[in-house]
């Protein structure tokens, strides 16, 4: 989208769409890119409300131009300094060299951290305001939501939150920025992984800053990623509210590592007991190839999880090692686990799984399975019940969430 967009009286995004980072974070994929939004308020004063990633400059800066026609910036508002959003703080100062850096008592800090910026800057305490002519906007911070300096910026006359990365999605702004002109299913599935990839960890602070935010009269929630909501507010508070609640949608996944078939024949009886038992959403990944973003995006989305690992030199299957390891990072609360493992010439990836397990504190759904070498018509059977027994938990979780 190579042009600034009104999205609100006197306010424009000037974002930009970023289809070249294969990985988020150098982690999470991106097979849909990802946008960087940014904004502008024009008042008497000119403010900006975030800046882009650091590559994206040539085509932020043209927006922010058109918008401004020969004005000069007055603020800029550092909502967040993760570098996707403050990358561009320093050209802006060699660009406007009167402008003032509004942030709070932890963003003025990383801001000399960061950038060597020391001057032209605005501490703003919670819940302070400030009158550009026109518009007031208040700030309120988020800490952790998603590093500690988060805040969002409140613009009061418009009734527009610029919410930072709370209510982000991953992909990239197809012709249309808004929830009013995108299908669902465009923006879903891509908001709830970049909620379980990048804000979940934190899901606890995200109650205390939609308690918060609650006493706002919001009309709009712009984020810094993903689609900008106007249509139904609501319903993307609902769906933080729920997803920081931990809730979980019936459902389960299961995760394999195997090198030769065998323990992935024991994941595939999982799910045959799984379906035997009614579930319907079944979502089968190998540890060694599934992308970890889309693992730990249902993981969060499912109450059933059941891990299955061969073992190799004694310990988890390395692909599975990671992922545990990586669960345990990003964990959700309140699943119901399933654990088997399968070993030849030694144990150990049971043991392994059994530590996870305890690290987790996942309710625990029996039975364990391991097998030696390849797997007979009775481990096969066992597998099964494991699955059926999941389906019976999983049948007896109270939340079911409508999707998609
Ligand atoms: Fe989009 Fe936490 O930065």
């Amino acid at each position: 989208m190579h042009n600034a967009i009104s999205v609100a009286k006197d306010t424009w995004w000037v974002g930009v769409n970023d289809h070249e980072t294969d990985l988020f974070e150098s982690l999470w994929d991106l097979p849909q890119g990802v946008s960087y939004n940014a904004y502008v308020v024009v008042g008497e004063k000119t403010v900006a409300i975030d800046t882009v990633k650091g590559p994206w400059f040539g085509e932020y800066l043209y927006k922010l131009e058109s918008v401004l026609k020969g004005r000069s910036l007055d603020y800029l508002v550092v909502n967040h300094m993760e570098p996707d959003h403050s990358g561009l703080v320093s050209q802006l100062r060699l660009r406007y060299p009167d402008v003032t850096l509004i942030g709070n008592v932890k963003t003025l800090p990383m801001l000399k951290g960061y950038y060597g910026i020391e001057t032209n800057t605005l501490e703003v305490k919670d819940g302070q305001t400030l009158d550009i002519g026109g518009h007031v906007l208040q700030f309120a911070t988020i800490p952790m939501v998603h590093w500690p300096e988060s805040m969002v910026t409140f613009d009061t006359t418009t009734g527009v939150l610029f919410s930072n990365d709370a209510f982000g999605g991953y992909g990239v702004h197809e012709g249309n920025l808004f929830d009013d002109t995108r299908a669902k299913s465009r923006w879903m599935g891509e908001m709830q992984r970049y909620y379980a990839t990048i804000v979940g960890r934190y899901s606890n602070v995200v109650q205390s800053a939609l308690k918060k935010l609650g006493g706002l009269d919001i009309n709009c929630i712009y984020p810094s990623h993903g689609t900008l909501f106007r249509r139904d507010v609501q319903q993307v508070i609902d769906l933080y509210d729920r997803w920081s609640r931990c809730e979980a949608e019936c459902g389960a996944v299961v995760i394999y590592g195997s090198m030769y078939g065998n323990t992935k024949r024991m994941a595939e009886a999982v799910c045959t007991g799984l379906s035997d038992g009614g579930v319907q959403n079944i979502h089968l990944y190998d540890s060694a190839r599934a992308g970890f973003s889309f693992i730990v995006s249902d993981v969060w989305r499912y109450s059933g999880l059941i891990l299955l690992s061969c073992t190799y030199n004694t310990l988890l299957f390395p692909p599975m090692e990671s992922i545990c390891s990586k669960l345990l990072n990003r964990m959700p609360k309140n699943r119901f686990l399933g654990i088997a493992g399968s070993y030849s010439w030694s144990r150990g990836a049971l043991d392994a799984l059994r530590d996870f397990a305890e690290k987790s504190k996942f309710e625990r759904v029996g039975p364990e399975v391991e097998v030696f070498a390849s797997p007979t018509e009775a481990d096969l059977n066992q597998c099964m019940e494991l699955g059926g027994n999941m389906a019976r938990r999983i049948g007896a979780c109270p939340v079911t969430l409508p999707h998609q």
